[in-house]
């Protein structure tokens, strides 16, 4: 008989010789490891490409601006004001004659307009969506006309690509029912305001430039931006956590 230890020399020596060892990993030669690297470094360069922008949205690289000598801060800040990109046209809405929003903006900005009716305050929208060129020419020509520098000018306006106004998330606000404080630190006197203060967060408007911001912008009590999507969040983080730190 057989033993159990037996069989399995027996079935072991019954495989050739030339099949019991594995085979044995053949060395890459210097051309094949030539390629590997090759390969490896075409791959990481499409990967950069897909994913660069991604990883940089909300953070336009900073360029100087023509008629402005100050250059952007290593944060990429010119004259206090954080880069924003321009919003895709087709994100856009009309949310009345002349005024545009994001459509997340806008959906929030009707819910948020309905809430207060129903509490008697009447919100108007003064501005919303701006384009470059119009922020540009905001900019410039007001500074113009005030004979003002660029740091003068920039403490109530942006510099073209740099206006929260550009993405499209930005609005703003008045009081129907007090309309000659609009666009004034006044506004912070109307019930319009006092309403925003209690509710706007319940539909994702945060105060952009409250008294003694960190980006040394003069209080505008009346500018809010929307914060209630990932790529809203996104675009404001830097000046979120500027404020929150201050
Ligand atoms: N007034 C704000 C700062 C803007 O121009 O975007
Ligand atoms: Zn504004």
């Amino acid at each position: 008989m057989v033993r159990a230890d037996q069989a399995r020399r027996l079935s072991r020596d019954d495989i050739p010789v030339a099949r019991r060892s594995r085979p044995q990993r053949r060395q890459a030669s210097g051309g094949s490891r030539l390629l590997w690297v090759c390969l490896m470094v075409f791959s990481a360069s499409i990967a950069a490409m897909l994913l660069g922008p991604r990883l940089l949205a909300g953070f336009e690289p900073s360029v100087p601006i023509r008629g402005i000598k100050e250059r952007p801060a290593a944060d990429g800040r010119l004259l206090g004001h954080f880069p924003y990109r321009e919003a895709s046209i087709q994100d856009l809405i009309s949310v009345q004659p002349g005024l545009q929003l994001h459509f997340d903006a806008a959906e929030a900005l009707r819910s948020m307009q309905d809430a207060a009716a129903a509490d008697g305050v009447a919100l108007s929208l003064l501005s919303g969506f701006r384009s470059i060129d119009l922020q540009e020419r905001i900019f410039f020509d007001v500074k113009s006309e005030r004979n003002q520098t660029a740091a003068e000018r920039a403490k109530v306006s942006a510099p073209p690509g740099y206006s929260e106004h550009s993405t499209g998330y930005a609005i703003d606000l008045g009081d129907a029912d007090s309309p000659e404080h609009n666009l004034s630190v006044d506004f912070d006197t109307t019930r319009a305001f006092r309403w925003l203060q209690d509710h706007a967060a319940s539909y994702h408007f945060a105060l952009s430039f409250p008294p003694g911001n960190p980006q040394g912008v003069t209080y505008e009590p009346w500018h809010w931006r929307f914060e209630g999507s990932a790529p809203a969040l996104q675009q404001f983080e830097s000046a979120r956590q500027l404020l929150e730190n201050r």
